[in-house]
């Protein structure tokens, strides 16, 4: 599998570069940035370690090299500060979100390609990519909630002093201010994490604050998400890659479930070879149910002010 990564200079894209050189599968990595020497400096720091790291090719490159990838990871876009929130971003991102879609259709992209949206508001702009790039639907997906679902996992694992990775709770809906936490389905090693006395109303409540908040908060202490997003990318395209058929909270075109049409927005989905195999309409608690309607309609009064 070709993977470019459009922004791949920047923070994000580069730790995505890095996580997917350390696993290994990709068979190409080309680094693509607006900034030629930033894209050209991140793809020689790469190569430097690829004899110890693995035997992927790794260069940079413009939009006319990209015209091959499988799969094009887009990280480009400007950070939000950290009191503005990720809708607030879209029209300082949208213009620059649309320049790179017609670059990559002006150099040409393959109609089976993949596109994976990372820049933010994340579900906005993979909306943006679905209209614009004529590919099938399930082609075109977005990192939604699954950055927020590792955070999730991670402070609950840490609060509760249990192994991380087998703690299971997921986050649907809006990247952002309108995330819906699901205690319904949260497990530890398959048992319920609501059956643990510790984790009472306040308990979850105050865990899901942080991770609504740690977005801004990581851009606060350091600028910027970089390592926990470089492995949520890196799932997400061995997912595809393996064909591994795994349930993941990532953003896409929702024609249905949970009664949401027409809205890119992280319900759970099954990530495949083809990308997004098919929508899980898992049953949700009546609140969580709501919550995601709500997000979704967010998102629909958002999109409908974007001035495309
Ligand atoms: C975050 O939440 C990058 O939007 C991403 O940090």
């Amino acid at each position: 599998m070709k993977v470019t990564i459009i922004g791949g200079g920047g923070r994000v894209g580069s730790c995505a570069a890095f996580a997917l050189q350390c696993a290994g599968l990709v068979a190409d990595l080309q680094i693509l940035d607006a900034n030629k020497d930033l894209g050209e400096g991140e793809a020689l720091d790469l190569l430097h370690g690829s004899a110890l790291a693995g035997d992927q090719r790794i260069y940079s490159g413009g939009y006319t090299r990209a015209a091959d990838s499988d799969l094009f990871l887009i990280t480009a876009g400007l950070r939000r500060k950290p009191d503005e929130s990720r809708l607030d971003l879209i029209n300082r991102n949208v213009a620059l979100f649309l320049q790179i879609l017609d670059s990559m259709r002006s150099a040409g992209i393959r109609q089976d390609a993949h596109v994976f949206v990372v820049s933010n508001p994340v579900d906005i702009l993979t909306q943006l990519a679905v209209r614009r790039l004529g590919l099938p639907w399930n082609q075109v997906y977005g990192l939604g909630t699954m950055l927020d679902t590792s955070r999730f996992s991670s402070f609950i694992a840490e609060a509760l002093k249990l192994a991380p990775t087998q703690v299971k709770a997921l986050i649907l809906g809006e990247h952002g201010d309108s995330m819906v936490p699901v205690w319904s389905s949260a497990t530890v090693n398959g048992l319920p994490l609501t059956g643990i006395p510790e984790c009472t109303p306040s308990f979850q409540n105050s865990l899901f604050e942080r991770t609504k908040g740690s977005g801004a908060e990581v851009i606060k202490k350091k600028g910027g998400a970089g390592w926990a997003v470089g492995i949520a990318i890196r799932d997400v395209i061995h997912a595809v890659l393996l064909n591994k058929r795994a349930l993941m909270p990532v953003s896409s075109l929702v024609q249905g479930p949970y009664e949401i049409r027409d809205i890119c927005i992280s319900v759970p989905s099954i990530i495949g070879r083809r990308g997004v195999e098919k929508h899980v309409e898992i049953k949700l608690w009546p609140k969580e149910l709501m919550g995601l309607q709500q997000s979704a309609k967010a998102l629909g009064e958002t999109l409908g002010k974007v001035k495309v």
